[in-house]
């Protein structure tokens, strides 16, 4: 049943482009300007990305096969594909508005009214997929159905869902949240964009952890944590606040002491060393709550990345960390707390980048940010993924950290109690009980 993880993850995807729609909708009611290239951006992720992929691929396996095995799948369905029939005519009427609108030739209430109503039908329909479609193939398809969809959701080389085609979705979700008012996404003019090259075999341990114990006082936060992150891999750390993900990365960066246990990294023995030494190793970690330096300029924060680095390579990564987030390097004078939450996001990202890491540690990076930014932070890390980078991400939201990971570990008052591959958590009861709402 992967395909139906799948369609739900594009389904949150989308809701979060619906409630940003609706989001701007009301900044235009509140006189904002309505900018045309925003809106020609999602209209264009829309089409490329539902009726191009999302679309067929539930039309032509989930509800074709859907249909031959329930009699109840007509009442379902008929309604739903005539949603999907009607998809690109709605939204060649939306995009004539736009560009009326733009041109002061439709009045402000009419055009926020017209978008209100193509999101509200675009959250009905994935709801009532939800709700009533999704059960019914979990209830109806055989094994042996689902090996067929699956196999077909899942393959990397098909024009329509595979690799590829992700990339460029991807790339134009990056042009939205790049041109999305600042309140709600980057705000920057230039989208660029996000390189992705193919992923390294994962093979040998980088990281291993063992047995870690960490203290506040008389504390114990960690009860003997033991953990291994391979070459290449993404790996979630999930679990409840509190439950002692910040505390296990400070530990393992050596800003925490370590009270037992111990952490080797590359194929040494780091467990004694300093935490600057450890960042030279190659250690670098995105901090919760960002903590850039609010009066340096986005230029010096991510100067300071790079510290431990030798300084004739500096000028080469600041352009690199440029070229992944054109934001930054348009407000590269400014001071870095000039900056909206998710702008400050990309520098904690891209500071931490500037320590030329051979292990990303990233400690919640979608906190408290816009629906249109949480996407756009996870497509930043299926990016650096795709490059080849070994990532540890820590994360309460744990369904969208699991979905990109390839293993997780599931964390729960300083211990470990779950572990697996991202898929299998994600399917896990007690998982979707405790941490997914389901
Ligand atoms: N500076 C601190 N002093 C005392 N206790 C702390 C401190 N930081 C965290 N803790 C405690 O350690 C536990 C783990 O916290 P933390 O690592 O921040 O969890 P998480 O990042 O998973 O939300 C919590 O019970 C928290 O109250
Ligand atoms: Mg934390």
């Amino acid at each position: 049943m992967q395909a139906l993880r799948i369609i739900s993850e594009d389904h949150s995807n989308l809701w979060r482009l619906a409630t940003t729609i609706d989001q701007v909708a009301e900044e235009i009611e509140g006189g904002a300007a309505v900018d045309a290239a925003f809106f020609n951006s999602v209209f264009d992720y829309i089409e490329q990305f539902v009726d191009r992929s999302h679309h067929p691929k539930e039309d032509d396996f989930l509800f074709r096969i859907l249909r031959l095995r329930s009699t109840q799948a007509a009442a379902i369905l008929d309604p739903l594909q005539a949603d999907h029939r009607d998809g690109p005519e709605k939204l060649q009427a939306l995009r004539a508005c736009v560009a009326q609108a733009a041109q002061g030739q439709l009045a402000i209430p009419e055009f926020a009214a017209a978008l209100r109503l193509y999101t509200a039908g675009l959250k009905s329909h994935i709801q009532a997929e939800e709700k009533y479609a999704m059960p019914l193939a979990r209830e109806v398809l055989t094994a042996q159905d689902w090996r067929e969809i699956d196999s077909a959701f899942l393959d990397n080389a098909d024009p329509l869902f595979g690799d590829k085609a992700k990339a460029e979705f991807r790339e134009l979700f990056h042009r939205i949240a790049s041109l999305a008012p600042e309140s709600i996404g980057l705000g920057g003019r230039t989208a660029g964009h996000l390189q992705a090259n193919a992923a390294p075999a994962k093979t040998d341990v980088l990281l291993r952890v063992s047995q870690m114990e960490s203290c506040y006082g008389r504390i114990k936060a960690l009860k003997g944590i033991s953990l291994e992150v391979r070459r290449g891999e993404t790996v979630a750390l999930v679990g409840a606040n509190g439950a002692g993900k910040t505390t296990f990365l400070r530990t393992l960066s050596g800003v925490q002491p370590m009270s037992a246990g111990s952490i080797h990294f590359d194929g040494e023995d780091i467990s004694r060393l300093r935490s600057d030494l450890r960042m030279r190793r190659g250690i670098c970690q995105s901090p919760e709550g960002r903590q850039v330096f609010g009066p340096l300029s986005i230029d010096d924060n991510l100067r300071l990345g790079a510290y431990t680095q030798p300084k004739q390579q500096v000028e080469g990564d600041l352009e690199k960390v440029f070229a992944m987030f054109p934001i930054l390097k348009e407000k590269r004078l400014l001071p870095a707390g000039t900056l909206s939450g998710g702008q400050q996001q990309m520098l904690a990202i891209g500071r931490a980048l500037m320590g030329r890491p051979k292990m990303l540690l990233l400690d919640e990076p979608s906190m408290g940010l816009a629906p249109l930014l949480v996407e756009e932070v996870f497509n930043v890390v299926k990016t650096l993924k795709a490059q080849g980078m070994t990532i540890l991400l820590v994360e309460q939201n744990a369904f969208a950290a699991l979905a990109i990971a390839d293993r997780g570990y599931v964390l729960e008052t300083g211990q470990v109690t779950l572990t697996g591959t991202g898929q299998e958590l994600i399917s896990n009861e007690q998982v979707r009980a405790a941490y997914l709402g389901m």
